[in-house]
C-alpha cells in the first residue's frame, strides 16, 4: 500500500487550500452569522471543478479521483463546512448518483450543467417520519403511465432553496416495501413544488436547509432514475459514497481546529511560558494528532476502496463514524486550548465545534453507521 500522495493529488490539495485561505476564509464569519449561502463562490467552485470532481469529463466534469475528492472536502471543510456540503451534495450524492444510475437523455439534460456548477443540486430522502428509518417512505408517487403523481414532504433538505435540479425519494407500491420505493428528477418550478423556510441552524448556518413540500407534482415517466422499484438501493449505494464525503469534512473540522489549536497554543503564555510547554495542553495536541492521523487513513482507506471498484458500504460507514468522532471531540478540545478566545467568534473554533456535530447526524447518524458495521461484522 502506498502512503504517498501523488504529484498531482498534490496540486489538487493545494489548490483547494488555496482557494479556501483567499476566498472562503474572508467572509466566513458573516455568512455563519447570517446564514448567508455562498451564491458568488459556489459559482467559483465550479469554473474550478469542484463540483463535479468526479464525473467524466463529457459530461463536463473534472475527471478526478474519489482520493481528489476526499482532499478538496479536507480543505475547504478546514475552512468553511457549509461551503463544503455544498460540494458534497451536489458531488457525491446528486452527480453521482445521475451518473451511476440515470439515462444517457438524463445526463446529457441535468449532469452536464451540475457538474460545471451552472446547476445545483439536492438529495432528498428525510421526511418528518422517516429519517434513520428511511424505508418507511410517506411521499408517493403514483404511476399513472406516462408520468407519476408526486405527494408528499420532505425535511433538511441540503441546498433546498438553492437548487434547481431535485433527486427525490418516493414510495411508488407500498406493498412492495422498499422495493416499491422510486427515485425521480424534480425540477425547480415544476407545478405544485413549494419550498418552505429556511432552518435556522446551530452548525453549517452558510448552507441552505428546507422543508419541501409536493401537491400533485406531474413528474415524467422519463425522470425516474433506474429501473422501477430500484430507487432505496439507488438510495443506499449512493449514501454510501456520499458517507466518504462527509467523513472528509469531518476529517477538514478536525484538522482546521488542530491547526489553530496548535499555532494559538505556539503564541499564548501563561505562567511564563507559551501554553504548549504545559503538558495538559501538549497531550491534548497530541491526541488530536493521533486520533487525526488515524481518520485520514480510514477515509483514505474508504476512497481507496471506492476508486478501486471495491465495496466501501462499511469502510465508508467505518470513516465517518470516526471521523465525526474525532471532529466532535477535539473541535471541543480546540476551544479549551483557546481558553475565553475560543468561546467567541473571532477565533473561528467555536464555528468549528458547532459544524462538527452535524457529521454525527447526516447522512446516516453514528448509530445508523453502527447499525451498518455491525449487520457487516455480525453477519460474515
Ligand atoms: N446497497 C444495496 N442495497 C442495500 C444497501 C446498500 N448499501 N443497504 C440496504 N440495501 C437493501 C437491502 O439489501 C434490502 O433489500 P432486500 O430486502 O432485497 O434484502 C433493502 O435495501 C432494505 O434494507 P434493510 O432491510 O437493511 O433496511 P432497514 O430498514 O433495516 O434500513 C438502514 C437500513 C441502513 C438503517 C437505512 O435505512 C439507512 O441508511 N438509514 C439512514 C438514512 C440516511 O442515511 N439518510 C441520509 C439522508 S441524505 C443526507 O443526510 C444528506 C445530507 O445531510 C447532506
Ligand atoms: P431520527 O431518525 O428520528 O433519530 C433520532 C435519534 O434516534 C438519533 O440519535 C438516531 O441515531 C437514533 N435512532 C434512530 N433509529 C435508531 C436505531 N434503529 N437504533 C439506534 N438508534 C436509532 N436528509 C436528506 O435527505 N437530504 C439532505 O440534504 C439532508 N440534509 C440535512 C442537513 C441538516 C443540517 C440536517 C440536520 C439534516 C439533514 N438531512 C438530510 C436529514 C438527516 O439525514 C437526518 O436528520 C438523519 O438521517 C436522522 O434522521 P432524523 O433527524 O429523523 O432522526
Amino acid at each position: 500500500m502506498n502512503f504517498n500522495l501523488s504529484e498531482e493529488h498534490k496540486m489538487i490539495r493545494d489548490a483547494a487550500r488555496d482557494f479556501a485561505q483567499n476566498e472562503l476564509l474572508p467572509g466566513v464569519i458573516e455568512r455563519d452569522e447570517n446564514q448567508h449561502f455562498p451564491n458568488d463562490l459556489v459559482k467559483k467552485m465550479g469554473d474550478l471543478g469542484f463540483l463535479g470532481i468526479m464525473v467524466d469529463p463529457k459530461y463536463g466534469g473534472s475527471g478526478m479521483d474519489t482520493i481528489s475528492y476526499v482532499l478538496i472536502m479536507e480543505e475547504l471543510s478546514k475552512i468553511d463546512a457549509s461551503a463544503s456540503v455544498i460540494v458534497s451534495v451536489n458531488n457525491s450524492l446528486v452527480c453521482y448518483g445521475l451518473e451511476a444510475y440515470g439515462t444517457e437523455e438524463q445526463k446529457q439534460k441535468y449532469l452536464t450543467k451540475l457538474a460545471t456548477g451552472e446547476f445545483v443540486g439536492a438529495f432528498c430522502l428525510s421526511e418528518p417520519e422517516a429519517g434513520s428509518d428511511a424505508t418507511s417512505q410517506k411521499t408517493t408517487a403514483i404511476d399513472k403511465g406516462d408520468h407519476y403523481i408526486l405527494n408528499g414532504t420532505k425535511n433538511w433538505i441540503t441546498n433546498g432553496g438553492r437548487a434547481d435540479v431535485y433527486l427525490v425519494i418516493a414510495q411508488t407500491d407500498r406493498d412492495k416495501g422498499s422495493h416499491g420505493i422510486n427515485a425521480f428528477i424534480i425540477e425547480k418550478g415544476m407545478e405544485g413544488f413549494h419550498i418552505g423556510p429556511k432552518e435556522n441552524k446551530l452548525g453549517i448556518r452558510g448552507s441552505d436547509t428546507h422543508t419541501l413540500q409536493f401537491n400533485d407534482v406531474k413528474v415524467p415517466i422519463e425522470n425516474r432514475i433506474g429501473d422501477d422499484g430500484s430507487g432505496f438501493r439507488f438510495a443506499m449505494k449512493t449514501l454510501s459514497g456520499g458517507r466518504i464525503g462527509i467523513a472528509a469534512q469531518a476529517l477538514g473540522i478536525a484538522s482546521g481546529a488542530y491547526e489553530l489549536a496548535l499555532k494559538y497554543s505556539k503564541e499564548r503564555k501563561a505562567f511564563g511560558t507559551e501554553i504548549c510547554n504545559h503538558q495538559a495542553i501538549a497531550f491534548k495536541l497530541a491526541d488530536m494528532y493521533s486520533d487525526i492521523e488515524a481518520a485520514r487513513y480510514l477515509v483514505m482507506r474508504a476512497a481507496w476502496d471506492k476508486d478501486q471498484g471495491k465495496n466501501y458500504d462499511v469502510s465508508s460507514a467505518v470513516a465517518k463514524l470516526q471521523a465525526s468522532k474525532v471532529a466532535m471531540q477535539h473541535s471541543t478540545e480546540a476551544v479549551q486550548i483557546f481558553g475565553g478566545n475560543g468561546f467567541v467568534k473571532d477565533y473561528h473554533v467555536e464555528r468549528l465545534m458547532r459544524d462538527a456535530k452535524i457529521t454525527q447526524i447526516y447522512e446516516g447518524t453514528s448509530e445508523i453507521q453502527k447499525i451498518v458495521i455491525s449487520r457487516s461484522i455480525t453477519k460474515d
